[in-house]
């Protein structure tokens, strides 16, 4: 194809999210999907609370949609996320059996969804967001820090190693570029892991006005500088930041600023020493689906596609990275 996302990142990968009922829909949907991008992540359904619902239940039938999809497609799935505070099953957050027995069923739940999955997905966020953002960028508490310990971390990417050698782990997180205490704390958790981990998530949930270059570099620079892989998995940059309440007019006078940070990431993405590079992964096709419409309760328009399936200025500003 000529000027595709895809084509156009000739040494990484381009990736989106998706959920299984637009694989199921079909139609411009999943044809944009083959068009544009070589790796697939879930955007939900590859989660705790899904896929192990309740005790000695699993259930990965909507991850089979999106990686049987991946499969027929040639693209890689990027498996996210196996363990998230935010979507831990209501059974696991009230485990009655003793420590041990909490620590034992988390390693049965990694092992066995590692399993299910092996040969089909290529790397998994093994932990999600494990540090705060307040409380000097200390290990946030959850229930896995309760049961497992400080270490639970570790325990939980032996496990992943242990469950699929051949899968790439990551650590994954967001505000990454724009804290440096938090990177700082990042870097410091990614270091005891040693040779259990094999690269670093920056979530990338950015703004058109920040962070700056030099705070993403930062981010570039720690992770080469371990000889990680480099893995931008949840890009999408908000227009309407500031919360404005004129939104129409917002929207077309800052295209042009968002397509300039869009390619600002992609360069500095794209600059990164080939062995070091991954993918970069845009977190949601159309502006009308973003998850950030509901997590800030206003209107955006943070991504590469409007909800025609049109490409935005942003797009543009994305080949014009690379
Ligand atoms: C979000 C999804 O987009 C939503 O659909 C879901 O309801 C909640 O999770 N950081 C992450 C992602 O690591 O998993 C989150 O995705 C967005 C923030």
């Amino acid at each position: 194809g000529s000027g595709t996302l895809k084509d156009a990142a000739t040494d990484f990968s381009v990736g989106m999210i998706t959920r299984a009922s637009y694989i199921n829909g079909g139609g411009q949907h999943t044809a944009l999907l083959k068009q544009e991008f070589n790796n697939l992540s879930s955007e939900y359904e590859m989660k705790m609370n899904i896929m192990y619902p309740s005790e000695d239940t699993y259930d990965f039938s909507a991850g089979d949609v999106i990686v049987a999809f991946a499969q027929e497609n040639d693209m890689n799935v990027h498996g996210h996320a196996l363990i998230w505070h935010n979507a831990t099953p209501s059974w696991v957050e009230d485990f009655t059996g003793t420590d041990a027995e909490f620590e034992a069923m988390v390693e049965d739940y990694i092992t066995t969804t590692m399993n299910h999955f092996k040969g089909k997905v290529r790397s998994w966020d093994v932990v999600n967001e494990a540090i705060a953002d307040d409380n000097g960028n200390a290990l946030r508490g959850s229930i896995f820090k309760d049961r497992m310990g400080d270490d639970y971390v570790r325990k939980c990417f032996q496990f992943a190693r242990n469950a699929d050698p051949d899968a790439l782990l990551f650590y994954n997180d967001y505000n990454f570029a724009s804290s440096a205490s938090k990177r700082a704390a990042i870097f410091n958790l990614i270091d005891g892991l040693g040779d259990l981990i094999d690269g670093a998530g920056a979530q990338m949930h950015i703004s058109y006005n920040g962070p700056a270059a030099s705070e993403i570099q930062a981010v570039v620079n720690g992770t080469v500088s371990r000889n990680l892989l480099m893995h931008f998995s949840e890009l999408d940059i908000r227009t309407n930041p500031e919360k404005d309440e004129a939104v129409m007019e917002l929207s077309s006078a800052r295209g042009a600023q968002q397509q300039a940070k869009f390619k600002e990431v992609v360069q500095i993405y794209n600059a990164i020493p080939i062995d070091n590079k991954f993918a970069l992964t845009v977190w949601g096709l159309r502006d009308n689906e973003s998850w950030l419409l509901e997590f800030h309760g206003v209107p955006d328009w943070p991504l590469l596609f409007d909800e025609n399936y049109d490409k935005k200025l942003g797009y543009i500003g994305f080949l014009e990275g690379l």
